[in-house]
């Protein structure tokens, strides 16, 4: 089931203290920068120009809270892998991060972006590990699918399922924004996540 979301409201910030503390359950979504996260949370939410699609990677870190009707967060994760991010703003956003993920009780479950076409990068891997030893829920999602010929799907697939740093439990969905794949897949984990 899809929830219904005609009323969203967007809270940004980069101060954890300003996270939400209500008990609305809280499903997150993290990736690189580039990875398809705005493309993604937009196709979920059947929205066109929700989470902004960027063609030059933002600089701010924040954490984007969309309350939807009331009923849920979805939560956009500031992206990582900026080859120009200074050390101080790597800092800033690993610290973020780690608040957001280990602090936030209302976590259901992080969907992990990587780009089924790069593979997963070695940011990516750092991320797995991170989402592996913090205990959170987890799916991965492998985006941009449609951009693989039916050889490079199968292999990739295959690489991520084999995946050191992804455990068996872990579902891995192929995701394309642009055609709709995996979309009901993601909502079933989601609500399978909220109905807990
Ligand atoms: P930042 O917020 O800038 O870090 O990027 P993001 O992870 O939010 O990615 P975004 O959704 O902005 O997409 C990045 C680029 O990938 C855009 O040019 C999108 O059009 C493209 N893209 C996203 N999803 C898909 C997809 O499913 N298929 C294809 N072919 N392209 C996609
Ligand atoms: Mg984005």
């Amino acid at each position: 089931m899809e929830l219904n979301l005609n009323n969203i409201k967007l809270k940004s910030t980069g101060l954890p203290e300003q996270f939400p503390n209500d008990t609305l359950p809280q499903i997150a979504f993290s990736g690189r920068s580039n990875v398809g996260k705005s493309s993604l949370i937009n196709c979920l939410i059947g929205r066109k120009s929700l989470a902004r699609v960027s063609s030059a990677p933002g600089k701010t870190i924040t954490v984007n809270f969309y309350e939807t009707d009331g009923k849920i967060y979805i939560v956009d994760l500031p992206g990582y892998g900026y080859a120009k991010r200074s050390a101080e703003d790597q800092k800033q956003w690993s610290s973020l991060v780690d608040k957001y993920i280990t602090e936030t009780d209302n976590l259901r479950l992080v969907v992990q972006l990587v780009d089924m076409k790069v593979g997963p990068t070695k940011d990516d891997n750092m991320m797995l590990d991170w989402l592996t030893s913090s205990g959170v829920p987890f799916i991965v999602a492998a985006t941009k699918s449609d951009k693989l010929n039916k050889t490079e799907y199968n292999s990739m697939m295959g690489a991520l399922r084999g995946h050191p740093l992804i455990p068996e439990s872990v579902p891995v969905i192929p995701f394309s924004a642009l055609k709709g794949e995996g979309k009901s897949l993601i909502w079933r984990e989601i609500n399978r996540c909220l109905d807990k």
